[in-house]
């Protein structure tokens, strides 16, 4: 396992992130992992044994099953606390409650004290705003995150799933008041999704921002167990919804090609998938998802897989984006701004 800093700053974590949406199997996320606690137990232990620090949750997944079951998992295992980066999250409905969800002041405040009491624990390392909340002004979602820094129960704050202008807004009205920034980003990027190289990889550069990608096998979908004549893996989630939504057609062209890459490093195309995403710029710690440790094992292992140039090339002749605007014009115009020598 190698080790990044995230972001501009000085905290450590592993390359790759535990991701612990498949505990619990409440509500929504029953059909993405029932595990219950010795199953968790087993995966953290994995986990952790393999030299991951940087486990990742929500107050959401299975309305907060996940962050009980991982924190119990601490306890029973006699991990020590400060061993581990802890991230959790905040946004999601939590209840019927009018006031128990999204991120408004109160929120915010309510669901980190009831985030840092299920998972047993007196601080959080980073709390993600989960996505948007188009009823609470920016202004005071920022300044919430700053003052719930100031308390001490939460050490870094980071974004999901907000469009880069929205990201930036925060950023500059963080910077004009002092107050506390994003050091990372978490969103979707798979190679069946790369939306992300647009506008949110550039701004994570720009800004040296960490990058979190969730979701690098989209849900399932390139671990190699999905192929043309068998879209259905029996007991797999996407078996039964399409998410995250994957351009099935496309998709399976880019499984040929993982799977012939796959058989030249003698490893599955999940290895080579996930490989994939580890190996792109600017990205810090993927966020890997397993609903059994057979699944954890092989995922770890992707960190043994080193694409080559030729590999690279390939899998970005069959999965790159179409050109946008303005991508296209940008490209067009930076072309003449090169020195020829
Ligand atoms: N911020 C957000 O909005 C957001 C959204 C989604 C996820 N996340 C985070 O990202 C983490 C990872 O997401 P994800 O679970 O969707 O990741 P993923 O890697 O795309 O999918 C994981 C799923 O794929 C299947 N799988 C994994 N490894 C496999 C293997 N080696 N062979 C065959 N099948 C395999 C398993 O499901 P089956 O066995 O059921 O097929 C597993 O649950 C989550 O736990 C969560 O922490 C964040």
């Amino acid at each position: 396992m190698k080790y990044n800093f995230l972001g501009n700053t000085g905290l450590v974590v592993s390359e790759l992130c535990f991701g612990t949406m498949t505990f619990g199997g409440k509500g929504y996320w029953e059909a993405i992992g029932k595990i219950q606690q010795q199953g968790v137990n087993d995966l953290v232990k994995m986990a952790v044994g393999s030299g991951i620090n940087f486990i990742d949750t929500a107050n959401v997944y299975s309305y907060g099953e996940s962050e009980k079951l991982l924190g119990q998992s601490i306890k029973d295992l006699a991990i020590n606390r400060h061993d581990l980066v802890i991230a959790t999250k905040v946004r999601g409905r939590m209840s019927e409650g009018l006031n128990n969800v999204g991120l408004s002041r109160y929120h915010i405040f309510q669901s980190v004290d009831e985030s840092l009491q299920r998972l047993q624990m007196d601080h959080i390392d980073m709390l993600y705003v989960h996505g948007v909340d188009p009823k609470t002004p920016v202004e005071e979602i920022v300044r919430s995150l700053n003052d719930i820094v100031l308390t001490g129960k939460v050490r870094y704050i980071a974004v999901c799933n907000w469009p880069a202008w929205m990201v930036m807004k925060a950023i500059g009205i963080a910077k004009q008041h002092g107050w506390n920034q994003f050091a990372g980003m978490q969103y979707y990027y798979s190679l069946a999704g790369r939306d992300i190289e647009r506008e949110i990889l550039p701004l994570a550069l720009d800004q040296n921002l960490a990058v979190m990608p969730w979701s690098p096998l989209a849900g399932g979908f390139l671990s190699g167990k999905y192929t043309r004549n068998n879209e259905k893996a029996g007991d797999s989630r996407r078996d039964s919804f399409d998410f995250p939504p994957v351009n099935k057609e496309k998709a399976y062209d880019i499984i040929d090609v993982l799977a012939e890459i796959g058989k030249q490093h003698n490893v599955s195309v999940a290895e080579i998938a996930l490989a994939w995403v580890r190996q792109q710029k600017g990205i810090t710690s993927t966020i890997i998802g397993a609903k059994n440790t057979d699944q954890l094992q092989a995922n770890i292992k992707s960190t043994e897989v080193q694409l080559t140039e030729d590999d690279l090339k390939k899998i970005d002749e069959v999965s790159a984006l179409r050109k946008e605007y303005p991508g296209w014009m940008v490209e067009r115009q930076s072309a003449d701004r090169e020195i020829k020598s």
